[in-house]
């Protein structure tokens, strides 16, 4: 399934306020959508695997352990790492979206997305799956944080980016720059820090930065966000932040 491109993040104004449980375009992904996931079995992940069976869609997921997955008698199983072109592909193959909940399980150098991102932009390629909604963050890009007060910049980017989040920050930016340049149907969305709290069902949402003072949501919201975008042109090519 192709979306024509747009890349209408370079349009002011772009900050607004929307809900999550409903789409922001008003167009769904139809009932026989068939969706690729990628870290089906994280703590993201899983929320979205719950909606893509919940809205009726075919799911097939790329897992390391599917023994330990809770829904893989409801999705089709492909059996192996996100490292491996060969099962990246067989799991991307008649999809008509891939979504990407991927991530390194530690703080270290894993190099996941390094390594994965552009493994599942090749197979997008080859077999002709041309949408894809990943999720980022909102310390992949330098722009990110300028609508932050001057402290919480100074802290995110000279101490906290340079400390723990050095290699997840590393791995979001090599995200960013294997997706723009990939041709694709593109949506990298891009939170602050991840909660497991539940759905407000309102978040901000901004094509140029993180809204000010959005300093957490929750994968429940994110999820949902990134569900609605299967169905939106909207933010093709493009990153979206997003925040409480
Ligand atoms: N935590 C935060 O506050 C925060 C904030 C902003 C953005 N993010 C980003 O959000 C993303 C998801 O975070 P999360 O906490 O929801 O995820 P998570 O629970 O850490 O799950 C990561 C997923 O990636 C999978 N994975 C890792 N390496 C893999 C490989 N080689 N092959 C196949 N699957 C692999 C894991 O599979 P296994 O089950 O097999 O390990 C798991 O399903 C990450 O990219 C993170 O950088 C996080």
């Amino acid at each position: 399934m192709a979306w024509p491109c747009h890349f209408l993040n370079r349009e002011a104004p772009q900050r607004r306020i929307i809900r999550t449980s409903e789409s922001e375009s008003g167009l769904r992904g139809g009932w026989d959508m068939k969706v690729a996931i990628f870290g089906a079995s994280g703590a993201t992940g899983i929320l979205l695997t719950h909606r893509c069976l919940d809205a009726g869609y075919a799911v097939t997921a790329l897992l390391r352990s599917p023994d330990r997955f809770p829904l893989r008698e409801r999705v089709r199983v492909v059996v192996g790492s996100a490292l491996e072109s060969m099962a990246v592909r067989q799991t991307v193959e008649g999809a008509d979206v891939v979504l990407s909940a991927l991530g390194a399980r530690s703080w270290h150098n894993e190099y996941v997305l390094e390594r994965a991102v552009p493994l599942i932009v090749t197979a997008m390629r080859q077999t002709g799956v041309s949408r894809i909604i990943a999720l980022g963050s909102a310390g992949a890009l330098d722009d990110s944080l300028k609508l932050q007060p001057a402290w919480r910049r100074w802290f995110a980017q000279k101490i906290v980016y340079n400390t723990f989040l050095k290699w997840p920050i590393a791995s979001q930016r090599a995200q960013w720059l294997t997706l723009s340049a990939s041709g694709l149907d593109w949506t990298m969305v891009m939170p602050p820090m991840l909660t497991n709290g539940p759905a407000r069902h309102r978040v901000r949402v901004d094509g140029q930065a993180l809204p000010r003072r959005g300093m957490r949501i929750s994968r429940a919201d994110v999820a949902d966000f990134m569900m609605q975008q299967i169905g939106n042109p909207r933010w093709i090519g493009a990153g979206v932040y997003i925040a409480w």
